[in-house]
């Protein structure tokens, strides 16, 4: 207690020191222009393939729990250097993404923020709407872009950055780290093994529990308004099987920091249930929410639009963001994999039960339950990371900075020490590839490790392009399945142009990669740098230092394993695009880099190296929603199955009340910032919105159904009621919007169930 006394004193006395000393032209010791914000950027809630799994049937039909984009600003001063660090709810970061917030924040800002100080990257949960990638390979599942959820990716990161910038203001960061229990197995203990033993000896794990938080803290109030940490594990959780947009393990962490701050942000007891009434800053549809249509049940009184808008344009005033780090093969599904059909372990090498890898899969904790295992998974990193936030006391000082480069990865030359050369190959996936994982096997007749390719399967790959012979020896063990970076019709296939990025606060290096670095290779990244700063650095760099590497960041290009896990060629090293020496590519260029960042001296101009801008070609093959309709007699929003009371006539919590309405494409609008399903409580005489679409104890699922007509459809949310749910009468509300014919302006509705009880 007296220590965190003396603490705030000593703070408050270098900030008035500095206000008198300092002149905000630079702010002393520890003390930084902070800033965060967080907008929602749940793209298409209907019909998008998800991106990860790349699994064809795996379309978005509803909700679980909404994405966003989270961000923080650090800057020296208000005309010193500045960086913005950029978390999203997305399976990864996306060149034409990149390029296109940048072109919105250069016209908004000129050159303030800008390629070098901005870092966008993803949470990798693979329950996110796809399309928003312009290598065609990673367009593929999704039937090539989708607008929409383009669109509303590049938006919320902008509107997450405005945010933050609107909101700079004095303050400090601090840094703790500490190791997340049991969120995360190696999924490729096999390659990994092929590592050295004597740089295995070096580390106890297979994997890296180690977990990086920053708590950003007002240097006014003392009330801190952010903490973002960085942690390695895959956003699986959620099978290639889920339909509900979810922001898995990560995005559930997140959920769970940020409720338990706006409830409880003056105690320090982690998981006290958030007050049922809370209202969550930027929740809440704020659309034309228009007096209700009740039907079946009570009449219900007219809740006004007022109602709604007391959740629009809140002030953020916290945001907590689970960033990814080098993930490639750790997975949340700690129970391991085991064969479907005979319970027993797969086969160690190939992830395969009697050569059929589809029947070997990984169970999360909760299992058979995804959404349990996701959430505990979640939970466990909340929970560190909460403890971390609250026992954090090492401050971060000195300057920011930051360099970035491009890099033509198709042949690049590698030094690989005495004397000896190597270089990059064009980008190129072999059949482990096409296997899949334990988290979502792939295609059948693949396993990890293949080295050889079907007769079959050569002529559909040759149909399409056969590689040249200096890619198959190049690429060699993998064998060339795809020669994706041989590939241009209709457009690119795979990345050649990379970016790489390195962003610093004081003793903070942070490491934007454009990939999935598996463990031994994001490891080997992390101490190479780390020794160059400290080499060609002159004393701000030392032992203390802390790397944390931010996965799939700014552009993607699949999995990054070391020289040695390559030779075995499962997942992650068929997924390794450039060849045996990616790696080594990566940490002799990102070694460039951090020696010139110690030394304080720019990258040469790159022969204006940049990626290219595919969005004129892109194809896109999805249509836009064909219209709503509802069966004769009904209308939008009107209830089809209305709340089944329990035998007993009301609810008890950790049951679940379900209602069925008819609906429309929620393709139609997003509601962005707002919901399509809510749970409200009566007050006296109105009703008050208590949980959304937002909440994890809220499902909104949407279906099309043509039993009574080709365009109709419906939406039912249910409620497991849970433990922090006041006693008390509710009903739910559904809103959304329809559209008569393509392309037409949508018109709002909304509906309610009957009212509840629940005891
Ligand atoms: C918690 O939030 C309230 C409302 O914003 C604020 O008044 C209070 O100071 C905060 N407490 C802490 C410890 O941050
Ligand atoms: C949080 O602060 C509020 C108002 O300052 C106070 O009423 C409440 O008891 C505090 N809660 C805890 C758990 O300290
Ligand atoms: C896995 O492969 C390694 C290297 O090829 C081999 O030494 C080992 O025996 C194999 N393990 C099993 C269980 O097949
Ligand atoms: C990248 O390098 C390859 C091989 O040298 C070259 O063919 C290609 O044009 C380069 N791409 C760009 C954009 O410079
Ligand atoms: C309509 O329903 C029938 C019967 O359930 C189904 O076979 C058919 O595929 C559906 N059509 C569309 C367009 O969904």
């Amino acid at each position: 207690m007296k220590a965190r006394k003396n603490y705030y004193i000593s703070i408050l006395s270098a900030m008035l020191a500095c206000s008198i000393l300092c002149d905000n032209a630079s702010l002393s010791n520890g003390e930084y222009l902070i800033g965060v914000g967080s907008y929602d950027m749940t793209g298409p809630a209907a019909d998008v393939n998800m991106m990860g799994y790349a699994n064809l049937d795996q379309v978005t039909s509803g909700i679980h729990f909404r994405l966003r984009a989270r961000a923080f600003i650090v800057a020296e001063s208000q005309n010193g250097r500045r960086l913005a660090f950029v978390n999203l709810d997305a399976g990864m970061a996306s060149q034409l993404v990149t390029i296109k917030v940048l072109e919105r924040l250069r016209s908004r800002y000129g050159d303030l923020y800008n390629e070098d100080n901005i870092a966008i990257s993803g949470t990798h949960t693979h329950a996110g709407p796809g399309g928003y990638l312009q290598y065609v390979l990673y367009a593929a599942a999704s039937l090539g872009f989708v607008k929409q959820s383009f669109d509303v990716i590049v938006s919320a990161i902008e509107q997450s950055i405005v945010q933050a910038h609107g909101n700079l203001r004095p303050g400090s960061i601090l840094i703790n780290k500490g190791d997340v229990a049991n969120a995360g197995i190696n999924r490729s203990p096999s390659a990994y093994l092929f590592n050295p033993p004597e740089e295995r000896a070096q580390y106890p794990r297979d994997v890296d529990p180690e977990t990086t938080l920053l708590k950003f803290v007002d240097g006014k109030s003392q009330e801190s308004i952010g903490a973002f940490n960085w942690f390695a594990t895959h956003g699986t959780s959620m099978s290639r099987n889920n339909r509900l947009v979810s922001g898995d393990n990560k995005g559930v962490a997140a959920r769970l920091f940020e409720d338990w701050f706006a409830a409880e942000n003056n105690s320090t007891q982690p998981g006290k249930p958030k007050p049922t009434f809370m209202i969550r800053p930027g929740s809440i549809v704020r659309k034309k929410a228009m007096g209700i249509k009740a039907t079946g049940g009570q009449s219900c009184r007219k809740t006004t639009s007022r109602n709604f808008k007391v959740r629009q344009n809140r002030k953020i005033k916290f945001v907590g963001a689970f960033c990814q780090s080098n993930v490639g093969d750790v997975t949340p599904n700690v129970l391991g994999a085991v064969c479907l059909d005979s319970g027993l372990p797969c086969d160690f090498n190939h992830s395969s039960c009697h050569g059929n890898a589809q029947l070997c899969v990984g169970h999360g904790p909760g299992y058979p339950d995804e959404i349990k295992s996701t959430r505990i998974i979640g939970e466990r990193q909340f929970l560190k990371a909460f403890d971390l936030f609250n026992s954090a006391h090492e401050e971060l000082s000195g300057s920011v900075d930051y360099r970035h480069t491009y890099l033509n990865f198709t042949n690049l030359q590698v030094e690989l020490g005495g004397g000896t050369k190597a270089q990059t190959c064009p980008a190129a996936v072999g059949p482990g590839f096409a296997a899949g994982t334990t988290d979502g096997p792939g295609l059948s007749g693949f396993q990890q490790g293949d080295t050889e390719i079907s007769e079959k399967w050569k002529r559909a790959r040759d149909s399409l392009q056969v590689p040249s012979q200096q890619q198959v020896e190049c690429q060699k063990p993998k064998a060339v399945l795809l020669s994706t970076g041989e590939m241009f019709i209709p457009y690119a296939w795979a990345p050649a142009i990379l970016p790489i990025q390195i962003l610093k606060i004081g003793k903070l290096v942070i490491l934007s990669v454009p990939g999935e670095f598996t463990t031994m290779a994001g490891r080997r990244l992390r101490e190479a740098v780390k020794s160059t700063l400290i080499s060609s650095g002159s004393g701000e760099f030392d032992e203390t230092t802390h790397v944390v590497i931010a996965g799939l960041s700014n552009a993607y290009s699949q999995y990054v394993a070391t020289f040695e896990e390559y030779q075995q060629q499962r997942y992650e090293a068929a997924s390794t695009l450039y060849g045996p020496h990616t790696l080594s590519a990566y940490i002799q260029e990102f070694k460039k880099l951090a020696s010139l960042l110690a030394k304080g001296e720019q990258p040469p101009k790159s022969g204006h190296l940049s990626p290219p801008d595919l969005s004129s070609k892109l194809f896109s093959l999805l249509g836009p929603p064909t219209g709503d309709d509802t069966p004769g007699g009904t209308t939008f929003g009107d209830v089809k199955q209305d709340i089944v009371l329990p035998p007993r006539g009301s609810f008890k919590k950790g049951e679940k009340a379900t209602a069925t309405f008819w609906s429309a494409n929620p393709r139609n609008d997003l509601l962005t910032e707002g919901t399509f399903a809510v749970v409200e409580v009566q007050r006296e005489n109105y009703w008050v919105p208590a949980f959304d679409d937002d909440d994890l104890s809220l499902f909104f699922k949407w279906k099309a159904d043509n039993s009574s007509s080709s365009k109709s459809s419906l939406a039912t949310i249910e409620w497991e009621i849970p433990a922090n749910a006041a006693p008390g009468v509710y009903r739910m509300r559904h809103f959304g919007s329809w559209i008569a014919k393509p392309e037409t302006p949508p018109r709002y509705f909304t509906g309610a169930s009957s009212s509840f009880v629940v005891k």
